[in-house]
């Protein structure tokens, strides 16, 4: 098996079994959910889309499976603004809070589930004035503003595909994902908040639109920080301006439940990001389900918050559709943990009285390094549920969000899952599951997941590949534009089956212990970044040959970007070049994707068959501490690599 980025975690022996208390009250609290999904999965989702959603036409065939395309809910329509937004207006809850919105500036606003209706209506007016209609694309690429999930919400109202496009990316990105989708419509801000000062956005989409995606015609823009942007005459237009004059009557049509409801790219093996096509019927059951029942969800009670940016898919299904399905309050916030202070979110669940809270482990690590300080200036008691997704969790970061968060009693639910598979696929019920620090532990009822050894035999114990073995409601459809690579990716390596490109173990009490990526995708701070991608951008400086890029182990980060470089002739190794090639990164690719160190090396070594030895570099990039701006030629790194690569040491 390909060796996973990881430390293995599972000696780990510490269990924490649920309280009696949190049973007693638990969505879930003991193993019927499993029972029922194990004597009958189809039967078994079924109910939950009928008993979690509202349709318009009830579906007549559960799923049809023609591998890899499925169908779910077949014969079934539904329109999810209807489900996340009408339905709880038209049952009296018009009034219950949909978000208590937090602007960095420290302004807030707090949108009911009836306002947030009527701007969705508006803003879909708004849509069909720009002649947008079903099955169009729309790119999103917007702060964590409001505006946001009403955009979002707007396009699934009109069965518009949106694109959302996290916030952090690049010019070049926005050609990238525009031109793929051929994308109609950019909706935008002039900038967020972020550190205590706006970050640009529109000038980024000035850029983009400047050098392609040439099936823009319009541009809407939130005025979110008065920067005072320029406006193309004709393309652009402002959000408030369209919002004067939108009529709020805007009925919702029913949808087929196969309508497409978005694209999200994400990075793969090769430099070409893939656009992840989600639909609509599958995905809100899953979502649904997973969010009232991984987080115990109480919608009378509970105030939910999901500190992801809707950029990524955790935005998509757990800050947007599941909550909104759900009708439960959430709390969204923009800007970062440590503006105005390191203690921004303990702030914020102490002054809403947050009953969940879902974050990062990358976070967590932070907030660790950050000190106790912080969390202990609030009261944290309301806290019942914590959950963590975007990487493994270590046991460490674990006991630390157990003890310093959880008060040493609230359930800690790491929860598996990825862009394609849309919703939670592996994770604790917090009321049923006996937790172990470190492990994901079993996938949710519903779902089965299997690990495979090299040749796809299915391995009861130790480590292998893993795979989903049947289809499940909020799987992709497919990779927009390119059903070839949907198949080559996920469905051939071991046949019959998904696979995640993840390597995890099982212990001998079953417990899943996932262990990274086994592919060339690197996760920095929950990030999928594309070693491939980054090398592309590092050649693209004119100052590169050639370039390797693996990922290092990172205390905080999980994984951090280091980029060995070759130099072409003429050119002098300098830590100003070294910073300069960095920096190209960052503007050809966006900041997430900038390597921490760029090492310049005179050649890179390589197996007979001229495969570049990633796993030498990475061991010879951990066995020492390299800073942010490390970027000269290190006489050091290089001796090693070469007495190494001499060994012969094989990729
Ligand atoms: C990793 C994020 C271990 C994994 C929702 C996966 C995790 C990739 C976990 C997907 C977890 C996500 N434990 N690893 N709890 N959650 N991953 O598409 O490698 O941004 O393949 O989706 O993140 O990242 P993506």
């Amino acid at each position: 098996m390909a060796e996973p980025a990881i430390e293995v975690y599972e000696d780990e022996q510490r269990t924490f079994p649920p309280s009696a208390a949190f049973v007693g009250q638990a969505n879930a609290g003991d193993r019927a959910l499993f029972d029922e999904a194990a004597e009958d999965r189809l039967a078994f989702w079924a109910r939950q889309a009928r008993e979690l959603l509202t349709w318009d036409t009830d579906f007549d065939t559960v799923l049809e499976w023609d591998l890899p395309d499925a169908k779910w809910f077949v014969g079934g329509e539904l329109n999810i603004t209807t489900n996340c937004l009408d339905r709880h207006v038209a049952a009296g809850r018009g009034d219950k809070v949909a978000y208590h919105w937090e602007g960095e500036p420290g302004d807030t606003v707090t949108i009911t589930y009836a306002e947030l209706l009527t701007e969705v209506c508006k803003f879909a007016n708004v849509l069909k004035g720009l002649g947008l209609e079903k099955g169009d694309r729309v790119a999103i690429y917007m702060p964590m503003i409001l505006e946001l999930p009403i955009a979002m919400l707007a396009c699934a109202r009109l069965g518009v595909a949106h694109s959302v496009i996290f916030g952090g990316f690049s010019a070049d990105a926005i050609v990238d994902r525009c031109e793929d989708a051929e994308a109609r419509l950019v909706i935008t801000a002039d900038a967020g908040y972020r550190r205590g000062a706006p970050a640009a956005l529109k000038p980024t989409v000035d850029a983009a639109l400047a050098s392609g995606a040439a099936s823009v015609e319009n541009v809407v823009v939130v005025n979110r920080c008065d920067t005072g942007p320029d406006m193309t005459d004709g393309r652009d237009h402002w959000w408030h301006d369209l919002m004067a004059d939108a009529s709020a009557d805007c009925p919702a049509e029913p949808m087929d439940s196969e309508q497409l409801l978005y694209l999200l790219y994400t990075s793969g093996t090769t430099a070409k990001p893939k656009g992840i096509m989600h639909t609509t019927g599958g995905y809100l059951t899953q979502v649904a389900f997973t969010h009232k029942y991984v987080f115990d969800l109480k919608p009378e009670t509970d105030v939910y918050w999901c500190a992801a940016d809707i950029g990524w898919v955790t935005g998509h299904s757990y800050i947007v559709y599941g909550p909104l399905a759900n009708g439960c309050t959430s709390v969204m916030y923009e800007g970062t943990p440590d503006t105005p202070d390191k203690d921004r979110l303990w702030d914020i669940i102490a002054r809403y009285g947050v009953t969940q809270l879902y974050t990062a482990p990358t976070a967590i690590r932070m907030f660790m390094k950050w000190g106790t300080e912080y969390p202990e200036r609030h009261d944290l008691s309301t806290l019942r549920v914590l959950g963590t997704v975007g990487e493994p969790i270590n046991p460490e970061a674990w006991m630390w969000y157990h003890e310093h968060i959880g008060g040493n009693g609230t359930p800690i639910v790491d929860t598996w899952w990825q862009t394609e598979t849309g919703g939670h696929m592996i994770t604790p019920l917090p009321g049923v599951t006996t937790t172990k620090p470190g492990s994901a532990t079993h996938t949710i009822p519903g779902v089965v997941a299997k690990l495979v050894d090299d040749d796809g035999n299915v391995v009861t114990e130790g480590g292998g590949y893993l795979t989903i073995a049947e289809p499940w409601p909020s799987m992709l459809r497919g990779i927009w534009g390119d059903p070839e690579r949907f198949r080559d990716t996920y469905w051939s390596r071991f046949p019959g089956r998904y696979f995640a490109g993840d390597g995890a173990k099982l212990d001998a009490d079953g417990y899943l212990w996932l262990l990274g990526r086994v592919d060339d995708v690197m996760n920095v701070s929950g990030h999928r970044i594309s070693t491939t991608e980054v090398e592309s951008a590092l050649v693209d400086h004119p100052a590169v040959a050639e370039a390797a890029v693996v990922g290092g182990n990172d205390e905080v980060t999980g994984q951090a970007i280091i980029g060995y470089v070759i130099l072409r002739g003429g050119h002098e190794a300098s830590e100003e070049l070294g910073n300069e090639i960095r920096e190209h990164v960052g503007v050809k690719l966006g900041k997430i994707a900038r390597p921490k160190t760029v090492i310049i090396v005179p050649d890179l070594p390589k197996t007979r068959s001229g495969k570049i030895m990633r796993r030498l570099l990475r061991d010879v990039a951990d066995g020492r501490s390299l800073g942010d701006t490390t970027t000269l030629a290190d006489p050091g790194v290089v001796a090693e690599i070469q007495s190494r690569a001499a060994e012969g040491g094989e990729d």
